[in-house]
């Protein structure tokens, strides 16, 4: 009797960790995309700001690749892309328009999308050690390496504090 309710209490525990290991929420899944990002950036800047945006353009779309899966899509947009691959899906740039337009709450939020899909969005903000590759005075080797691999950049004049764009996730919930 004693024996089999240990073995209950396992088998239900082991059933919990599996299925909240299998199901991190959006917000866990932001939260290990940004940590991803940031240490792959760190690492790049300790070689000099050059090969950080190597770095980034190689392992930014890498790491959000890691983290999708059938059921899981994840990434980062903006109106204001580096990286025209960051292009926003449908309902992301729906609202980015609006936090660029309207009243500019700029809050996360769970939006339900057709065919049982539910996404979730983050905003970024833009910080001091951000401004280095995305503020109003880029230095001529940072602006001639993104200038290289970004022709189209539109990201940067930003100052610390500007919204810069969101984290996205998208789920299949059924
Ligand atoms: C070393 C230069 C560098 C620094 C510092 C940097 N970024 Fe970027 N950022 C880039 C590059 C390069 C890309 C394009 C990555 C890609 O190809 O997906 C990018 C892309 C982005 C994107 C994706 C949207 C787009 O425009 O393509 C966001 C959002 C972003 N950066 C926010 C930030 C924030 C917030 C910080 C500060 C925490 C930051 N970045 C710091 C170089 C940098």
């Amino acid at each position: 009797m004693k024996i089999s309710a240990i073995i209950m209490a396992v088998v239900s525990l082991l059933f919990f960790v599996s299925t909240t290991m299998a199901q991190p929420s959006p917000e866990q899944l932001i939260g290990q995309f940004q940590k991803a990002l940031m240490k792959e950036l760190k690492q790049g800047l300790q070689q000099g700001p050059t090969q950080a945006i190597k770095v980034c353009q190689i392992k930014a779309p890498e790491i959000a690749a890691q983290l999708s899966t059938d059921q899981i899509a994840i990434g980062r947009s903006t109106t204001r892309l580096r990286n025209p691959d960051n292009q926003a899906p449908h309902w992301v740039a729906e609202i980015l328009d609006g936090y660029q337009t309207g009243t500019p709450i700029k809050e996360s939020q769970t939006v339900d999308l057709l065919n049982g899909k539910q996404g979730y969005i983050k905003p970024i903000y833009i910080r001091q050690p951000c401004l280095k590759c995305h503020g109003t005075t880029i230095a001529p080797d940072i602006a001639a390496a993104l200038n290289e691999y970004y022709p189209n950049d539109q990201a940067t004049g930003y100052k610390a504090g500007d919204f810069r764009g969101v984290f996205w996730v998208e789920t299949q919930t059924n």
